[in-house]
């Protein structure tokens, strides 16, 4: 087994070479003048089974490009068997046509992973779980629930916690996670959205007065469903708002608005690499998922079960 990555996220991909207690193979990723990507790999691939790490996360498309470049690059070095791990997958939100005449992103993204050669896909919270269904090789999507479920155990353990959604698509994670959290109850904010880009709450479903919400989501983008969800929370009687979000891809001037809203605390995982502003951010907390994907790589290899490790 090998673990190569791109430039995305270095240090997710050293944690869980050393989880694997495997070094990083030896690539190099240059640049031509005009920007245009060129991967080396610098050592021998030929019949290994090889995993490349690499999140689609700001500048999504470079990080593409890499990726598929990357998947190019081990095919060509007859790699037997290649699984794209993609922590943070971009382009997830296009999952479907809003409106005539628009695309579906995430499909056409899924096409072109598999077209370059990659034989399986690696994932955590995909937007939606039916994006597994774009791709036509397999497809492990895993879930950070777990990670979160314990920290929350350790940080909020005994008090008289809710989980809510911050929207109606969530859903089925908020239930999860509470399913993970002895059955706390749930609640759900009905969010209505004018624009893209714009959010505003509009009512909660559910009481929540005097509870501590534990808001789930699987993406912080500007913040803004986030920080309008927990003043919403808090002006319906909520004693505190948390919120654990897979991906924090945190968009603009998100950190700052985190840091200005009414929660407590936001904490999200190095799915995709967290930016000086992130790590600064007292409001802001990582919680690592190199064992989680770790773990998942190490089973792949094996051929052993994936989904028992959410048992
Ligand atoms: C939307 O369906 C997602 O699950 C997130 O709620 C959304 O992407 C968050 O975006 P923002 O932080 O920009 O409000």
């Amino acid at each position: 087994m090998k673990i190569m990555s791109g430039n995305s996220n270095l240090p997710l991909a050293r944690a869980i070479a050393a989880y694997l207690e495997i070094p990083l193979t030896d690539a190099s990723v240059r640049r031509f003048a005009d920007e245009e990507i060129f991967i080396e790999i610098h050592e021998n691939v030929r019949g290994e089974d090889v995993f490349i790490l690499q999140s689609t996360s700001y500048p999504a498309n470079d990080n593409l490009m890499e990726l598929l470049i990357g998947i190019d690059a081990l095919k060509r070095a007859s790699a037997r068997r290649i699984t794209a791990v993609i922590p943070y997958f971009g382009y997830a939100r296009q999952d479907r046509k809003p409106g005539p005449r628009t695309p579906i992103s995430a499909k056409l993204v899924a096409d072109i992973i598999t077209r370059a050669g990659a034989d399986r896909v690696l994932s955590v919270d995909l937007h939606a779980g039916q994006i597994q269904g774009f791709f036509d090789i397999p497809t492990d999507n895993l879930y950070a629930a777990p990670t979160m479920a314990a920290d929350i155990q350790a940080r909020y353990g005994g008090q008289d916690l809710m989980v809510v959604s911050p929207d109606v698509g969530g859903v089925v994670r908020a239930r999860a996670l509470a399913k993970r959290l002895d059955n706390a109850p749930l609640a759900i904010v009905d969010k209505r959205r004018d624009r893209p880009g714009e959010s505003e709450v509009m009512n909660i479903i559910g009481e929540v007065s005097g509870r501590h919400c534990i808001l789930i989501d699987d993406i912080v983008d500007s913040g803004g469903t986030l920080c309008n969800a927990a003043q919403a929370l808090l002006d319906n009687g909520a004693k505190s708002v948390a919120a654990y979000i897979t991906h924090g891809v945190l968009s603009g001037g998100a950190v700052a608005r985190v840091d200005k809203s009414a929660l407590k605390e936001l904490v999200i995982t190095d799915s995709i690499l967290p930016t000086d502003a992130a790590k600064d951010s007292e409001r802001i907390r990582i919680l690592p998922i190199a064992p989680l994907i770790g773990e998942a790589v190490r089973r792949i290899a094996d051929e052993s079960s994936v989904s028992s490790l959410f048992d």
